[in-house]
């Protein structure tokens, strides 16, 4: 039974998302979900668990992967690209020929792409046109408080609101979701997402595949119903199709030549592990950008909201070969090598040198887990479940933290994603050992197993006020896994 009381106490929760936290508490008594064996990707402890009795998904490579549009800017004016994006209902076909309503950025159920340049900022003005709140975040991005998307910020149905992004930052994989406290689950799970691409012009030097060879691919899953609709709430291991930029299981044809693709996680609560056969994947960058040298991958494991960017080359394969990417759980999309093109691309050995790590002041405990002694299940931040007026850390501008994460649901077998808001962070250690290679590079979202530590670095730069850090699996921040961070001079 719901306790509406509690439910209330956790600050914006609505009527949808308690019915959330239900599944949340399924999740959480689902031994399946806590007994996968440990992957030789370095994550411990959490496999995603296929669920029968599901409704079995669309034939698979029967529709193309569609490339999410990018916008051009509205106007350019004084160096600033300017964008407007329409939030809006849309009726889209995830199965084919059953549309079903859901929830976009422009129209798509991926929303288009938004294309920067590190030192050039862009303007985006959305208006909300759907009947509940929303507010957008720009995840991984280094912004102003007032553009960040604080989840307690929200425009109402038919406001708008204008969120400004420098982009003072590297080159990197970003993505822009909705925020909005206790409904950022199910916005997001009903296809409030879409791709951001931060270029600089050092690594546009470097010679990397471009243009129609430079991809982002939006992974997630849902569980949808026989009418192709999307079921919300849903467990999480009911979640069994997956989707890449918003088609079920797609092919996509390639040429016989390099490709730069950028895997992002916007599922809700999911981990991906991502093989493509036999065949290694050369990943070149992570969260916050690229890594200091390219780095062959047998296996990539993608937790909710992280990114990654691999060059897969076609060029040894005849024309006429597939080649499937697969998860853990089943295939996730087919490359077909159709034609030859030229490529003048290459992959350096060198890519760009991490920066040297600031001496650490101060050292902060993290602890990420569910209080189940109530009717209820709510999470909580060391203890308490996110308050928007009560500040957790107060940090000081410019210094360098170490912050120890704890994932203390070992004993429900519950995974988090931690991720903060402003600054990317490196990974120190994991468990009092090295690093995954998952772990590698700058990061902004960090995946912690049932049971795990890890410890991050982190220098706060520049920008002063109130973010937010929290777990990225959405139904768990939604029901209030999530906490403040205040930058003070
Ligand atoms: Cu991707 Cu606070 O979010
Ligand atoms: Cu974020
Ligand atoms: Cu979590």
């Amino acid at each position: 039974m719901l306790d509406r009381r509690r439910l209330l106490k956790l600050g914006g929760i609505t009527a949808g998302s308690a019915v959330g936290g239900a599944v949340l508490l399924s999740t959480a008594h689902n031994p399946a979900a806590a007994s996968g064996p440990a992957g030789h990707g370095g994550h411990t402890g959490y496999v995603p668990v296929a669920v029968t009795g599901a409704v079995p998904p669309a034939s698979p490579f029967t529709r193309r992967m569609p490339v999410p549009r990018e916008l051009t800017p509205k106007r350019t004016r004084s160096g600033v690209d300017t964008y407007r994006i329409p939030i809006q209902p849309a009726d889209v076909e995830l199965l084919a020929g059953h549309p079903t309503r859901v929830r976009t950025y422009g129209g798509r159920f991926t929303g288009p792409t938004i294309r920067a340049r590190t030192g050039r900022p862009v303007r985006v003005t959305f208006t909300n046109q759907l009947d509940v709140a929303s507010n957008v975040h720009l995840h991984g991005g280094h912004v102003p408080q007032d553009s960040d998307g604080n989840p307690m910020v929200v425009m109402a149905p038919g406001e708008s609101r204008t969120y400004d992004y420098p982009n003072r930052q590297q080159g990197a994989t970003l993505w822009y979701h909705d925020h909005a406290h206790g409904l950022e689950s199910e916005n997001v799970y009903f296809g409030l997402h879409g791709c951001y691409i931060v270029e600089d012009d050092a690594e546009r030097g470097l010679g990397l595949p471009t243009g129609p060879y430079d991809v982002p691919i939006m992974l997630r899953d849902a569980q949808l119903d026989q009418n192709g609709g999307l079921v919300f709430p849903s467990t999480p291991s009911s979640r069994t199709t997956i989707m890449a930029n918003g088609v079920v299981t797609p092919y996509f044809p390639v040429a016989a030549r390099k490709y730069r693709f950028r895997l992002v996680n916007a599922a809700v609560e999911r981990i991906f592990r991502l093989t493509l056969g036999g065949t290694e994947l050369t990943q070149i960058a992570s969260d916050g950008g690229l890594l200091p040298a390219p780095v062959r991958r047998s296996e990539i494991v993608l937790g909710s909201a992280e990114r990654t960017e691999v060059v897969i080359d076609f060029s040894g394969h005849p024309i006429g070969t597939q080649l499937v990417l697969y998860d853990v759980s089943g295939p996730v999309l087919r490359f077909d090598v159709t034609h030859h093109a030229p490529d003048p691309s290459r992959v350096p050995a060198l890519l760009r040198p991490l920066p040297a790590l600031p001496a650490a002041t101060v050292e902060r405990d993290v602890s990420m887990k569910f209080d189940l002694s109530g009717s209820y299940p709510v999470g909580v931040v060391n203890g308490q479940a996110y308050d928007p007026n009560r500040v957790d850390f107060r940090i000081t501008r410019g210094t360098t933290e170490i912050w120890r994460i704890r994932n203390d649901d070992g004993a429900i077998g519950v995974p988090h994603t931690f991720h903060m808001h402003l600054e990317q962070f490196r990974v120190l250690d994991r468990n009092g050992g090295p690093p995954t290679p998952d772990d590698a590079g700058r990061k902004d979202t960090v995946f912690v197993g049932p049971g795990e530590t890890v410890r991050v670095q982190v220098t706060f730069t520049d920008y002063l006020g109130k973010y937010v850090f929290h777990c990225h699996y959405l139904d768990h921040s939604a029901l209030g896994m999530m906490a403040q961070m205040e930058i003070v001079e």
